[in-house]
């Protein structure tokens, strides 16, 4: 069979760690299931900044056109390289280029986990809008440094990235509970998200069968950490879906453990996976992050690949390692004692 052609971009950071040990869990589920991943390593990072004048050479996203998949540990290091030019000179541009529009990000607790809440049973699905919103890059700033400054970020919502966001939710819970919370601000976003609100009501008529619920920001804030386990899909603006779902990751016991998966329904591109969590400069390069989200990202490459049977073993390891208590709180567990013990599970 031919392998998958993987663009690799560990980043910075932990981004490294992660990517190590998930690259060593694919391939191993590849040996078990009879598949090839075939990766290409691009070290775009704030080091290649620093080296190159820019995150990726000019032709990277051209590049990256020919992969089946991109896998990205995480990007930023801001005590070189300021987080606007790395995340707006890497990560952004290819959920853009690549029309990555959904990212979807799972929050439930793996078995052994226990999380803050101490709540169980919650299985919420966050659809994050990816591509423009709060993080259009329009705007600017006029008098700047002066006592008369104003700043202004544009946030920019079209009909044709709206409706297809929210029709990929319903998609989605169509095939979950069959219920889908979109929050938004629409008490005080009187434009954008009166819009969003619109759109939903307009797409909600193509789907009878899912109820809807309308929620704005701050109270979902509230309900995920209350009441969680009532939620199914939730569909938010980008820097909403932002937002909630290191709230997500936080109830699930903490950010080693958000995965997440920048889709790009149109097969000829390549869709991006990487977890939810950032390069953690606090705690890099000293074998401590927990590789469980990048790992579980990893398996949702799988499963968009095609090998759905691999992807389910791998999420099914993962669930074994933690049932076995290993790397359940942050400190418990190194990244390679977490990382042999999904290893040994899928081996076993
Ligand atoms: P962060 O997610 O990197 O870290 C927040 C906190 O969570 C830190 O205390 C960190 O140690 C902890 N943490 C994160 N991942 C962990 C893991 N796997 N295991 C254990 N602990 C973990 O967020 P931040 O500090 O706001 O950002 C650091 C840098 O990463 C910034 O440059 C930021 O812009 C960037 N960032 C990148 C991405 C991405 O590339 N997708 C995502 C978020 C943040
Ligand atoms: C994420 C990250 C990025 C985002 C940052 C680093 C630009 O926080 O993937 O959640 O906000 O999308
Ligand atoms: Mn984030």
């Amino acid at each position: 069979m031919t392998p998958y052609k993987i663009a690799l971009i560990p980043g910075d950071g932990i981004g490294v760690d992660v990517t190590d040990a998930t690259m060593q869990v694919l391939d191993a589920a590849g040996a078990k299931f009879g598949f090839a991943l075939e990766p290409t390593t691009f070290p775009w990072s704030c080091e290649y900044y620093l080296e190159h004048g820019a995150m990726m050479p000019a032709d990277g996203i051209e590049t990256l056109k020919g992969f089946d998949a991109i896998y990205l540990g995480a990007v930023g290091w801001p005590a070189t390289v300021p987080d606007a030019v790395s995340l707006h000179g890497l990560l952004l541009p290819i959920r853009k280029a690549f029309k990555q529009y959904a990212n979807i990000r799972p929050h439930r607790l793996l078995a052994g986990v226990e999380g803050p809440l101490k709540a169980e049973g919650f299985d919420i699905l966050c659809i994050r809008e990816n591509t423009e919103g709060e993080y259009s890059g329009a705007g600017g700033r006029v008098h700047q440094g002066q006592g008369n400054e104003v700043a202004v970020e544009t946030a920019i919502f079209t009909r044709e990235g709206v409706e297809r966001i929210i029709r990929f939710g319903f998609e989605q819970a169509m095939m979950r509970r069959k219920h889908l919370t979109s929050v938004t601000k629409s008490n005080a976003q009187k434009f954008s998200m009166v819009f969003w609100d619109e759109v939903t009501r307009e797409v909600a008529a193509d789907y009878p069968e899912v109820t809807v619920s309308h929620m704005h920001i701050d109270a979902m804030a509230a309900k995920m950490v209350m009441a969680p386990q009532d939620l199914d899909v939730i569909v938010a603006s980008n820097l909403f879906g932002d937002i909630l779902t290191d709230l997500g990751a936080a109830i699930q016991g903490g950010l080693g453990f958000a995965a997440s998966a920048n889709i790009s329904p149109d097969r000829a591109l390549p869709s991006m996976f990487e977890p939810v969590h950032g390069s953690a400069p606090d705690i890099a390069g000293q074998d401590i992050a927990n590789p469980i989200a990048a790992i579980w990202s990893g398996a949702m490459m799988l499963e968009h690949l095609g090998q759905a049977e691999a992807s389910a073993a791998v999420l099914k390891a993962l669930e074994t390692a933690t049932g076995q208590g290993i790397g359940i709180r942050p400190g418990l567990n190194s990244t390679s004692e977490i990382t042999a013990a999904i290893l040994s599970a899928l081996e076993a």
